[in-house]
């Protein structure tokens, strides 16, 4: 089984066996807005053991327990929405990326309320559960929707600018508590645009590749310190490409 197949069949596994404690997992406080439930690390623990044992040499850094950066690393988010997951509300995944020399090469999200996989490989394309996903053809701000991740590690008022200059260029927002997820709608093209001042790596290694190979566009998140330390994202089509960076204030190469 090669990185590719070996996430795809992780993300399904492990959502599966999250979803057996879905809104029961007993949950505890990591920060202001910020939960970790028993399920979370269970998750992580079952995928980082799973991706030891087939390529031992790979480096592997998770949400709750960390790591090291590699040549060969697997970025792991065990539940990504934990807030929603621990309330009970539908909409979490698992997400599994892998960077091969800092280049984002294979993605895959499972969505255990939906039963969707999703997965990528670089130059393979995008697929959920099988079919091929492609970006919105969307020209227009003012008919897009686009997701405004929120986290407290940025300042509110920082937050609520990026909101007001969306809607200004007449945009729709929405904000649904998963990252990864909401840049697997970009993928799908069910959303034109995701944006987040600050995201972590594990957030959104998978929905990079999944956005790129369904022929979208995001900035250069792993620049700089962007595996250890996060940094802002965008990911939306190429027609919006250009616009959608300007509002932000977040350059994407064209
Ligand atoms: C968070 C979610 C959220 C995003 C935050 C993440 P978590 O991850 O993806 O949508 O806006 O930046 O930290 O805490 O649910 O794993
Ligand atoms: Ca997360």
């Amino acid at each position: 089984m090669d990185r590719y197949e070996l996430a795809g069949e992780l993300a399904r596994e492990a959502g599966r066996l999250a979803h057996t404690a879905f809104g029961t997992s007993a949950t505890k406080s990591k920060g202001v807005h910020d939960v970790v439930t028993e399920m979370d690390r269970a998750v992580e623990r079952h995928i980082r053991s799973a991706i030891a044992k087939a390529f031992p040499g790979d480096a592997i850094i998770g949400e709750e327990e960390g790591g090291g950066d590699g040549h060969r690393l697997w970025l792991i988010d065990p539940i990504d929405g934990t807030a929603n997951y621990a309330r009970g509300i539908p909409h979490y995944c698992v997400s599994i990326g892998y960077l091969e020399r800092g280049v984002p090469t294979v993605g895959a999200i499972f969505d255990p309320s939906h039963d969707g996989l999703y997965v990528a490989e670089r130059g393979r394309g995008a697929f959920l559960n099988g079919a091929r996903m492609a970006v919105s053809p969307c020209d227009d701000l003012a008919t897009a929707t686009v997701e405004c991740g929120w986290s407290t590690r940025r300042p509110a008022a920082d937050y609520i600018a990026l909101v007001d200059r969306v809607l200004a260029a007449g945009g729709a927002i929405r904000r649904v508590g998963s990252g990864a997820l909401g840049l697997a709608d970009v993928a799908a093209g069910r959303s034109e645009g995701y944006a987040e001042l600050h995201i972590n790596a594990w957030d959104c290694a998978a929905g990079i590749v999944l956005v790129r190979e369904a022929g979208g566009f995001t900035n250069d998140f792993f620049a700089g310190e962007g595996v250890a330390r996060g940094n802002p994202l965008i990911a939306t089509n190429a027609a919006l490409c250009a616009k959608l960076a300007d509002v932000v204030g977040i350059p994407i190469p064209g």
